[in-house]
């Protein structure tokens, strides 16, 4: 998306690869809004610090990241020996799909990349492989955003007040978000709304990051507590609820999202608002059959008991809000079952949660689609890609 800096306007995705230094690229969020900054990490290891940091968050931005992290975790191996080149992949795949465990699509989004190096017969292969398939990956989400937002738009009319929690936005993603990408093509078609920021403590993201970018875009909003909502929705002033998901189960159609968003769920069905939930497909877990089952992270008890915020100097300041001898819960997530959810809406339509399963046809990304990306680069000649279990033999679960 555009973005204004000191009067200047550049177009940025949250995170790019920078292939001469193999570096990740990624937007610092926890500067803004005050500081616009982009910061590399040159090795996995630093790659998967800032995703457990939070330099970069929101599921869709960190399955880029983790998928771009893989490739840079296969390039920084030298040497021939494949076996010893496997097991480097390996530890790379893990230590970075342990970064942050409730959102799916890092770990979607890196089975990719692993089933695209199948094809791959040397070490030099294989590396090219991952970093052709995170490319792939992050250029796919970006345009998977892109398309949920032409859907979305259809539910937004001139004068509508919308909701939404936490970030779901540009920043949450590669480009465009998943729940601010809807407004963002409403207000490409003329369509003029509201937008209510929940503010979401413990780490404030809608506060900071969904009003940036909405101040950015030139789009009316406010921000406001999160215990405002149900009061807004009582009074007639919150006509739609649009939010994200860091995983979907597509068997039950349960969302885990930001802590908070069950809350709102019960709320808009307590009046009578649609609530829908946005989602790129890398969002769908396939696998798990009960929501209970999701790992939901628990953060340091320090979100809770203070805040950061930014002092008259311009220095990035933590204070202690709550009682010095208290200690503090910190679940970041929570679960909303699918009878609260109106709508999914995907990159290839909007569908009730109960459907997603059903639907699974339109909705499972191709597999086997990463997988072929050795014979688009030339690599199925003399034997390696066959051997190797390229083509649907060599496809990955996920
Ligand atoms: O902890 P975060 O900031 O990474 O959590 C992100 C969210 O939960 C977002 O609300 C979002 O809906 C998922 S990313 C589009």
């Amino acid at each position: 998306m555009n973005v204004t800096v000191a009067g200047r306007t550049r177009a940025y995705r949250t995170v790019t690869f920078d292939d001469r230094r193999n570096a990740v690229c990624l937007v610092e969020q926890r500067l803004l809004p005050h500081r616009f900054e982009v910061v590399r990490t040159r090795r996995y290891r630093d790659t998967a610090q800032a995703i457990r940091d939070m330099v970069v968050r929101g599921a869709p931005a960190i399955a880029a990241t983790a998928a771009y992290g893989l490739a840079q975790g296969a390039r920084e191996f030298r040497g021939r020996d494949l076996a010893r080149f496997t097991r480097q992949v390996e530890r790379v795949y893990r230590t970075l799909a342990a970064a942050r465990p409730t959102a799916v699509d890092p770990v979607n989004a890196m089975n990719r990349v692993r089933c695209a190096m199948r094809a791959g017969a040397t070490v030099p292969e294989q590396q090219a492989l991952a970093l052709a398939a995170a490319q792939a990956f992050a250029d796919g989400s970006a345009r998977e955003c892109q398309a949920l937002g032409q859907h979305g738009a259809k539910l937004l009319r001139t004068g509508m007040r919308i909701l939404t929690h936490c970030n779901a936005g540009w920043l949450a993603c590669v480009d465009f978000g998943t729940a601010t990408a809807p407004l963002y093509v409403a207000q490409a078609q003329g369509k003029d709304f509201h937008v209510f920021c929940d503010e979401t403590r413990p780490r404030c993201q809608g506060a900071t990051l969904t009003a940036w970018e909405l101040a950015q875009q030139g789009i009316s909003h406010a921000v406001i507590a999160d215990n405002a909502a149900g009061h807004l929705m009582q009074r007639g002033e919150i006509d739609l609820v649009i939010v994200g998901s860091d995983r979907t189960l597509a068997r039950t159609g349960e969302v885990a999202n930001k802590i908070g968003t069950y809350t709102k769920a019960v709320l808009a069905k307590r009046h009578g608002i649609p609530f829908y939930v946005a989602i790129p497909l890398s969002t769908l877990d396939w696998q798990l059959r009960r929501g209970c089952d999701i790992p939901i992270e628990e953060r340091s008890e320090a979100e809770v008991l203070g805040a950061w915020g930014v002092t008259r100097s311009g220095r990035r300041e933590y204070v202690r809000v709550a009682n010095p001898s208290s200690h503090a819960r910190n679940p970041g997530f929570d679960l909303t079952p699918p009878e609260l959810i109106t709508g999914m809406i995907t990159p290839v339509g909007i569908f009730r949660p109960g459907d997603l399963w059903e639907c699974r046809q339109a909705l499972r990304p191709r597999v086997g689609a990463d997988c072929s990306l050795g014979q688009k680069l030339g690599l199925a000649r003399g034997g390696g890609f066959n051997k190797l279990g390229g083509g649907s033999g060599g496809v990955a679960k996920w």
